[in-house]
């Protein structure tokens, strides 16, 4: 269908309605990013990228044509779940921070773009949490919720994961705008944070408890030190992170929640155990009569490994999937290979301090991100064979 510009224009501004007002209560934390215009050169890379992968000797013509008269007309358009279902996939495969990426052809996606309302939203991401966690053999998931208009924001789920504890410090911020929004701490410890839900809709924060039936966690013992078990440590199974938008031929998925499994060293080498998280390598060590101010052997590399081992061991024995540092970095590798014989070696990318396990968190060097200067500054030692 090809119309006259000016027709073309009226249409447009007919189907083109001013987004909501932003409430001030969404405003609170941080800026509110707004979707660019649909870019027709991002449509049609996007479209002809899919049928080179999923459906090559078929003409991506028609299909690129018709999204273009789409965006025209509307200004933006409607990816097939089939579309949806690669983009996600391949948005998984092309996550550089991500060691687990093998997986990444195994991920189920759950379109949910006709869901729009924050109540809605919040239930559809709890459903997403029951599911993906299926009693623990956790199958890897994304929930896709509708994009947003071009030149408005889109749904946002403010928090960080579906899962996170009140009195984890890192979550000091959501905690802070929960209770803004009118949220009650119970007061107890691993209090979960409710989600904070803004449907770009103008009405403002929608603040939603974790419903019991839509969280597993773990309690974290170990077998060879029943002590460790009073320390009343545990862990949810499912990391789903809320926090990031996935970009596809020129739409913004503003809220599209998605997670696999744990490694363990994601719980027991960070977050219950850095310095600025929960903390818990000091009380280990004591417990296990470790010499504290020893400079030779560190206490806390041995509180690690024993709370890395309690981790693997705690959700093993309760049925919950979990991976462990050195299967996973060699699937890593073996996903690596396999995209350079699929011919995407080129596409490569991998961000070292986030694929690397942090075995050498317990030192203070590893907190720190240093310069990388090309060139020393002098004097300087340079490499001479
Ligand atoms: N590192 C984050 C955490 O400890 C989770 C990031 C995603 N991890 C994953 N295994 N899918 O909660």
């Amino acid at each position: 269908m090809v119309l006259h510009g000016e027709i073309r224009s009226a249409v447009k501004e007919i189907l083109t309605v001013a987004c909501p007002v932003v409430h001030p209560a969404a405003l609170e934390q941080g800026s509110v990013e707004v979707a660019p215009e649909v870019d027709p050169a991002a449509v049609s890379v996007f479209l002809e990228q899919f049928y080179a992968e999923v459906a090559p000797g078929v003409d991506p013509v028609m299909r690129v044509r018709q999204a273009l008269n789409q965006v025209a007309l509307t200004g933006t358009y409607t990816h097939t779940q089939d579309e949806l279902t690669w983009a996600a996939r391949v948005a998984w495969r092309n996550a550089d921070r991500c060691v687990g990426r093998a997986g990444w052809g195994s991920l189920v996606v759950r379109d949910r773009r006709t869901v729009t309302s924050s109540a809605g939203i919040a239930a559809e991401t709890f459903e997403h949490a029951r599911w993906s966690t299926n009693d623990g053999r956790i199958r890897p998931a994304m929930t896709v919720f509708a994009p947003a208009r071009p030149g408005c924001p889109g749904p946002r789920i403010r928090n960080e994961q579906i899962f996170r504890y009140a009195d984890d410090p890192m979550n000091q911020n959501t905690r802070d705008a929960a209770q803004r929004a009118g949220w009650v701490p119970s007061g107890r410890r691993w209090d979960l944070l409710p989600l904070l839900v803004d449907a770009g809709d103008g009405a403002g924060l929608g603040v939603f408890s974790v419903p019991a039936n839509s969280v597993l966690e773990v309690p974290i013992g170990h077998p060879d030190h029943p002590w460790l078990a009073e320390f009343g440590l545990r862990w949810y199974a499912l990391p789903a992170i809320t926090s990031m938008r996935m970009e596809v031929g020129g739409l913004w998925y503003s809220a599209a929640p998605f997670g696999g499994w744990y490694m363990e060293t994601e719980i027991a080498t960070r977050n219950l155990a850095d310095t600025k998280r929960l903390n818990v390598l000091p009380a280990i060590a004591q417990a296990l009569g470790l010499d504290p101010v020893s400079p030779w052997i560190d206490w806390r590399d041995r509180a690690a490994v024993l709370l890395n081992e309690a981790v693997l061991w705690s959700f093993r024995t309760h049925g919950v999937k979990v991976s462990a540092h050195r299967m996973e970095t060699e699937r890593f590798l073996a996903f690596i290979a396999r995209e350079r014989q699929a011919g995407r070696g080129h596409l490569e990318s991998a961000d070292w301090s986030w694929v690397v396990p942090p075995s050498a968190c317990p030192t203070p060097a590893y907190h720190h991100y240093y310069r990388s200067e090309p060139e020393q500054p002098l004097p300087r030692l340079v490499r001479d064979r």
